[in-house]
This record gives C-alpha cells, structure tokens and sequence, in this order.
C-alpha cells in the first residue's frame, strides 16, 4: 500500500506497538521532527524521535523504511529549541542534523526538513503576508548549500521545505537549478478540506517542477471526523485538550466542517474516510501524513485508500468550498 506516512506522537509502549502494527500493514514512510510531540513541550524535545530510535533499535535495520525528521526554524514559542532564534544556516542546520541522527540511532535521514520558513512570511494559521517592516535575516542560498553538502556527505539523503509559501519554494527551485542540483525537494504543507489555499499557488508549482508533495493535517486536527459534532470525541481528543487556542473555534470552520461531515452521510461514506480519500485523490499529492492515537484509528484510516469519490461527492465538496473557502488557513 505504502500510500500514507504515520507520525510518531505517542511516547510509551503504545506507540512502538502502533509502529509495528502500522510497518506491518504496508506504511513504509515515518515523518517525524525534532520538537515532537506535540503538543510541543520543552520537557518532551525530541522524544517522538527518541522513541523511533528505540523501535528502529529493537527491529533491527531500516532498510524498508523511509524517515523523515524536520528542524525547527526560529519561533517564540520554542525557546528552548537554539534559544528559539534557530535560523537554517550551516550552525544550526548541522547541529540539528547530528542531534536528530543521535536520537533517531541511525546514521542518514532519508528527507530533512525544515520545519518552517526562517523568514517573516504566511504560516501556521496566518492568512494574509504583511510586508515586514525589518525582516530577520535569512539566506535560502547559504541553507541550500548545508543542506545539499548535508546529502553529500551521506547524512541526509534528501530534504524538505514545510509551511513555505509559492514564493520561498520558486527561491529554493531557482538556486537548485542554478547550482545545477540533482537533488530532489520535497514541500510538506497543511492540506485538507477545510485548508486547500496550497491550490491558489503551490499546486502547480508542485505539478510543474515535479515536486514531492507531502499533505500534512488531513484531518484538520480531527474535526473532520465528525466525532466533535455526535459528542463521540473523548476529553482527551485533541480538539478538547485546546491545544490550538481558539483556531478551530471559528464559526465559519465550524459550519464548514459539519456540511462535510453531512456530504459524507448523504453519500453513505464515512467523513474521515472521505477527508483522506479526498486528498488521496489530488494528483499533486505524493503521500498523506496521517496521525493517530490507537490502532484502531490507524486501520479506520488505512481504509480510505478503498475509497472511492463519485462525481457527485466531490461536486458537493467542492460547493462547500465556494461557499466557505479555507476557514482553517
Ligand atoms: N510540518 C508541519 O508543520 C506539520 C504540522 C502538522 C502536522 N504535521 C505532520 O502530519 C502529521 C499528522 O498531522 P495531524 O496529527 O495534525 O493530522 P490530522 O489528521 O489533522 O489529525 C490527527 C488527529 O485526529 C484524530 N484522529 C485521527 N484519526 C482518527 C479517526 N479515525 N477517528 C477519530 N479521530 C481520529 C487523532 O487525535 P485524537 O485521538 O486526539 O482526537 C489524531 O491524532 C503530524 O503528526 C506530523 O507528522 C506536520
């Protein structure tokens, strides 16, 4: 099957079970980043990585797997992370690459990236770009060239860009060229029903440049379930632990969200196999990032890839995105 990625979030016994079972099952790609799980606490830095580490350990070999791990970029709300000013330059991307590789007990990361841009520009649940009045300072040139002496080395053997915009992923296509890289990018963006801006620019700058697309947060947190609208959600579903503020608090993500869950009943089909089928769909997309909890979730979610749209059900998916577009940037 190998049509979906499963992310490390757990951190106990569960979780090296849940990668067995999932190994077993036919994924072969595992993404994961140095700042997992979330939610994202200085206590658990590099846990979700710790925890591949140990199961890579106790499997013995990686040779059918495909890992994926990302650095984080400069943020606020990381300050333990380089002191939270970890912008991608030869320091910090080395740094980041070594310490990953320690934790994960491997010696190459299959795609590296990075977690977010290091430049003021749109992402994470920022809609619209404000020219800065002082930028930081970031170089895409000199990180193309770590990462690119990164693969030379053996190190990584591919790398990544996430949250970017159509601007920084053209910059980061223009300076490969340039050097004449062989190399291949891969772009790891939000992407899901309730979030399809990558379609106003990244999709066809993915399907024109060939680009490896990863779609992360399928699910939108899960409120694409429908589990938040029958009361099935647990106190601890993610959504009720509020770990993302007031985002998916939104009235207009909300009703968006229920007319999914509706569209799905309608059709007889069950709303999360409908998100990821979906999205399994899109001709630019080259693998959907799933996360779970529990092996359940995880088989529920693997059978999407038996799912089929009719016509008419992505007629209606795509009314409600005239109606109500991207309330979840
Ligand atoms: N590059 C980035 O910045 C970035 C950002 C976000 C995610 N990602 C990647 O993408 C992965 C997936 O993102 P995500 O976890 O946000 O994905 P998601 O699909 O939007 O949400 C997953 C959550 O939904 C719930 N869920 C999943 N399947 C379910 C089911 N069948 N029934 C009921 N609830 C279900 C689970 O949470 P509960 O059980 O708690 O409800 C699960 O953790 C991450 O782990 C990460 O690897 C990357």
């Amino acid at each position: 099957m190998g049509c979906m990625t499963l992310s490390a979030r757990k951190t106990d016994i569960d979780a090296v079970k849940l990668l067995d079972h999932a190994l077993a099952n036919g994924i072969c790609f595992f993404d994961t980043a140095e700042m997992y799980p979330t939610p994202i606490r200085e206590s658990t830095y590099g846990s979700s990585e710790e925890l591949i580490g140990k199961w890579l350990r106790k499997k013995g070999g990686r040779s059918e797997i495909t890992l994926a791990t990302k650095a984080s970029g400069p943020a606020a709300f990381v300050p333990w992370i380089r002191s939270g000013k970890s912008r991608h330059n030869r320091a910090n991307l080395i740094s980041a690459v070594e310490s990953s590789l320690k934790r994960l007990q491997t010696d190459y990361i299959d795609i590296f990236q990075l977690h977010w841009p290091d430049r003021a520009t749109n992402f994470f649940n920022v809609r619209g770009f404000k020219v800065p009045k002082k930028d930081l300072t970031f170089d895409i040139e000199d990180t193309l060239d770590v990462l690119m002496e990164l693969v030379a080395s053996g190190k990584i053997r591919s790398f990544g860009i996430c949250n970017e915009t159509a601007w920084g992923a053209m910059t980061f296509i223009k300076n490969m060229e340039k050097r004449n890289s062989n190399d291949t990018l891969a772009i790891q963006n939000p992407y899901n029903l309730l979030n399809r801006s990558l379609e106003v620019g990244l999709s066809e700058i993915i399907a024109r440049e060939d680009i490896t697309f990863f779609a992360h947060s399928p699910l939108a947190s899960g409120i694409l379930t429908g589990k938040y609208f029958n009361g099935s959600a647990l106190a601890s579903s993610r959504l009720n632990q509020n770990h993302h503020g007031d985002v998916f608090k939104s009235p207009a993500l909300l009703k968006a969200a229920e007319k999914y869950v509706t569209i799905a009943k309608n059709h007889g089909i069950d709303p999360t196999q409908m998100a990821i089928a979906w999205l399994l769909s899109q001709p630019v997309v080259t693998s959907v990032i799933i996360g779970v909890t529990n092996r359940s979730q995880l088989t529920h979610n693997l059978n999407s890839c038996d799912v089929t749209l009719t016509r008419e059900i992505i007629k209606d998916i795509d009314r409600i995105q005239q109606e109500i577009p991207n309330p979840c940037p």
